[in-house]
Formats: structure tokens, C-alpha cells, sequence
């Protein structure tokens, strides 16, 4: 292996007849970053549970002390102690040096709504996949509110800003991107004024479900939320439950497989989550879900079974739906490959902005696969069913693609190769050991290579 190669990781995959067992996942990403970002602006102590303890989210840690935010942890346990910084003590401090988001764009999105209220200029970066994807989408809320905003390419990162004192606005934007609407809204429960925010359809809900746990008063309806600032947050308690968008990968490897039984626990129930459940469900899969949610729970949370059936049906998804599934689509997709009959992923063209350009990437990786999906402008086509013999495929170092190819090529005629593995630790630190102990039910394996 070059060095490279070896810095970026790869797995050997060997197929599997089966998955079987019991699994826990990594706390939820999105949860995590929320709690740390408000217990940053809040009044007194937040102390965090089961902080997910992977790249994304301790790139939120480390930005958010660039702003003088006192943060211990996480210890190894999960647990997160957060000192915050509201206006009473003269809000976030201005950082010495450039704030590095590395891959996360929620990291980067999140902290600009929380950072435009406050007088001080700052400068923020990521690594190359964050600095190709499009910021125009805060941007253009938060300047509207008052920030002063300058971006390469007028909505790239690099980019520098200055907040201060904001209006309320009332944002109905072109995507349903829960990233959006969180910058917006963290921005407005410290402006003077009603902050709305109207979603062409429903994204994922956990600002506006976390805020009220801060104390924060604030309506939402299906697809809206509103607030009116400001309103100062004060500091709570918080348990995250384990990230279904992780778990979204065992229980779709268990769908393909005939038989196979996984059970994920302690894992969020959040319907704006759990989508991916549904769809498997219509496919044809068994799906149990088990609710049982710890007091300091900030959604309902539980243990979900996923039983694999003789026969996967097609999928349609459009619409609505896609903002539900958004990160669970290539997985899906990959479901897909065992299903009888032609599977259409339609108006998902967020894809193409995401980590990578999961659209392209994952027809590509697949094709290496040799598997054969259609790209198609705003999603993917994919018949079924198809045996393809495995190959060496690259995860574009996207994570989320990684963890697919490797629950794609379990289900290879032949061994197969994923290189650019080690990404996974950007969601799911320790993803090819948990798959691996189920796969070996069905004689198959996940390994790292060394
Ligand atoms: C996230 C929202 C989604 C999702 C991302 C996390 C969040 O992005 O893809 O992984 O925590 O708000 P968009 O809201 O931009 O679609």
C-alpha cells in the first residue's frame, strides 16, 4: 500500500450470506453539534451526555473555543461540559486565528447564525470538500439580518464576517435544508424581533425541539417555526441518543440479506429521522421498533429490529420525502441493488452538494463494483436485482459513501476493496469493527487492511 493510501485507509470486504446480532451506534451528529453550539451562547453550565466523540463534532468544540467558549471534554465517555458565553458576559469573543470547520458543513453553517449576532470579525475555513460547496444559502439570510459577510467566489469558504446587532427576519429559501434553518434561527432568538422561517418542505427538527430545552420559547407548525428574540438560553442537561443516519447502514445491510437480523439500540426516534425505517419497511423488510427514551432524553428515542426478507421491492423517492432521507440516500440506493425490479431516487439534487457529489460518486464507486446505477441529474436510477462480482472502489473521502460501498460490497459475488475508509470517522468512528461482528453471522468480514 502507497503512503497515501495507508494515511486514508482501506477496508477488504468479504461478502456475506447474512447479518446477525445486537449493535449500539455513535451519538447523533446533528444532536450534538446543537447542544454544544446553544450551550455555547447559554446562561451558567450545559453538560452534554453521549457527545458524539468523532471528527465533525470535535471540529464544533474546537471552533467554538476559538471563541473563548470554556468546554471540557469530551473525556472518552461522551461527556461534554459547556461554559457559556451569553450576552450578559460579553457574548463569544472574537477568535485570534481562523476557524477550521474541517468537513463539517453543519459545523460551519451552525456557528455562522450563531456568530452574526455578536460585534466581532472572524475568519472561517474547512477542508477541500467544505470549501467547494455553497454557503450563499446562510449567507443570504444573515445578511439580510445585518451581518456582514465577504466569501471566495461570493459563497465559498474561505470567508470572513462581521455580526452585530441584528433584525429579525421572516426566510422562506429555495432548499428544505435543516442547516439553513437552524443558522437563521439561532441567529434570530438573539435579534430584536420576530425571526420565521418557512421550508418548502419539513427538514430535520432538532433546533427547534432543543431550543425550548434552553429555555427558548418558540411556535412551529409542519415545515415552519417561529421566535421572537431576544431571548437569553440558559443551561441544561442533555442525553444524545445514537445517530440514525449510523444506523440507517446495519439495518439497510440487514434488509439485503435473507434472514439476517439486527437490532440497533438507544437510537433517536425523531420522526424528521427515521424515514429510512419506512421506506425499508415498504420494501419489504421487518421493522420493529421498540421505544424506550432515559429522562434527560431531548427526543423520543428506542431500539429498533431490522429482519431482512426473501424478496426487496423497488423504491420511488421525490419530493417530500427527500429531505427525511437526505443522508440515507446512497444507502438506500445501494439497497436497491437487491431489489426486484427498477428503484428511482428523483429531486435529490442536494446530493450533488454534499460531502461530495454523491450522485456521481456513488455511480462510480458502485460501477468499481461492478455495479451498474444511473446517474441521472437530480438522483439515481437503479435496477434490480444485480449480481456484480466486487472490486476496488474509492470513497471519494466522503464518509457517508464509504460506509455505503462497504455495505455494497458485502453483498458482492467476490472480495472487494474500499479505499479512503478511514473518512468514516468523520460520523461513525469504529464502523467496520460493528459491521464486521455482524457480517461474520453470514461468513462475511470488514477488515482494515494494514
Ligand atoms: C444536517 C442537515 C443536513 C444533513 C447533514 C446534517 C444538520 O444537511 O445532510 O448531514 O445537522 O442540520 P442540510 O440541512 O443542508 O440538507
Amino acid at each position: 500500500m502507497g503512503e497515501i493510501e495507508a494515511e486514508q485507509g482501506m477496508w477488504q470486504v468479504r461478502p456475506t450470506t447474512g447479518l446477525g446480532g445486537e449493535a449500539r451506534v455513535p451519538p447523533d451528529k446533528s444532536i450534538s453539534h446543537r447542544a454544544a453550539m446553544m450551550g455555547a451562547i447559554a446562561e451558567g453550565t450545559t453538560v452534554i451526555d453521549r457527545y458524539l466523540e468523532a471528527a465533525d463534532t470535535l471540529a464544533t468544540l474546537e471552533s467554538l473555543r476559538a471563541f473563548g467558549v470554556e468546554i471540557d471534554g469530551p473525556d472518552g465517555q461522551g461527556r461534554v461540559v459547556v461554559r457559556g458565553r451569553p450576552a450578559s458576559r460579553g457574548g463569544l469573543a472574537e477568535p485570534e486565528r481562523p476557524v477550521d470547520a474541517g468537513n463539517s458543513g453543519t459545523t460551519l453553517r451552525l456557528l455562522m447564525g450563531l456568530a452574526a449576532a455578536h460585534p466581532i470579525f472572524w475568519v472561517a475555513t474547512g477542508d477541500a470538500s467544505l470549501r467547494r460547496r455553497p454557503m450563499g444559502r446562510v449567507i443570504e439570510p444573515l445578511s439580510r439580518m445585518g451581518a456582514r459577510i465577504w466569501a471566495r467566489q461570493g459563497d465559498r469558504a474561505p470567508l470572513a464576517m462581521r455580526g452585530g446587532p441584528l433584525r429579525a427576519i421572516a426566510w422562506r429559501g429555495p432548499v428544505a435544508s435543516a442547516q439553513v434553518k437552524s443558522a437563521v434561527l439561532l441567529a434570530g432568538v438573539q435579534a430584536r424581533g420576530v425571526t420565521r422561517v418557512d421550508e418548502p418542505a419539513l427538514s430535520r427538527d432538532h433546533t427547534e425541539r432543543m431550543l425550548p430545552l434552553f429555555g427558548v420559547r418558540l411556535f412551529a407548525g409542519p415545515g415552519w417555526v417561529e421566535l421572537e428574540g431576544p431571548q437569553t438560553l440558559q443551561g441544561c442537561h442533555l442525553t444524545v441518543p445514537g445517530d440514525p443516519s449510523s444506523a440507517a447502514f446495519l439495518w439497510v445491510a440487514a434488509a439485503m440479506h435473507p434472514g439476517s437480523r439486527v437490532r440497533v439500540s438507544g437510537v433517536s426516534l425523531n420522526p424528521t429521522r427515521v424515514e429510512v425505517l419506512r421506506v425499508l419497511s415498504e420494501m419489504g423488510a421487518q421493522v420493529q421498533v421498540e421505544p424506550a427514551s432515559p429522562p434527560s432524553a431531548p427526543e423520543p428515542w428506542g431500539d429498533v429490529t431490522v429482519v431482512g426478507p426473501e424478496r426487496l421491492r423497488p423504491f420511488r423517492i421525490a419530493g417530500r420525502r427527500v429531505p427525511l432521507l437526505i443522508d440515507e440516500l446512497p444507502v438506500l440506493a445501494v439497497a436497491a441493488l437487491r431489489a426486484q425490479g427498477t428503484s428511482l431516487i428523483q429531486e435529490a439534487s442536494e446530493l450533488r452538494v454534499k460531502e461530495s457529489d454523491r450522485i456521481e460518486a456513488l455511480a462510480r464507486g458502485l460501477a468499481a463494483l461492478g455495479a451498474q446505477v444511473e446517474a441521472l441529474p437530480d438522483g439515481l436510477r437503479i435496477e434490480g436485482p444485480q449480481r456484480f462480482p466486487g472490486g476496488v472502489a474509492d470513497s471519494c473521502g466522503d464518509h457517508r459513501l464509504a460506509m455505503s460501498l462497504a455495505v455494497a460490497a458485502l453483498a458482492g459475488d467476490g472480495p472487494s476493496v474500499v479505499k479512503g475508509s478511514r473518512c468514516a470517522r468523520i460520523s461513525f468512528p469504529g464502523f467496520a469493527e460493528v459491521l464486521d461482528l455482524l457480517a461474520r453471522a453470514g461468513g462475511g468480514r470488514i477488515e482494515e487492511a494494514a
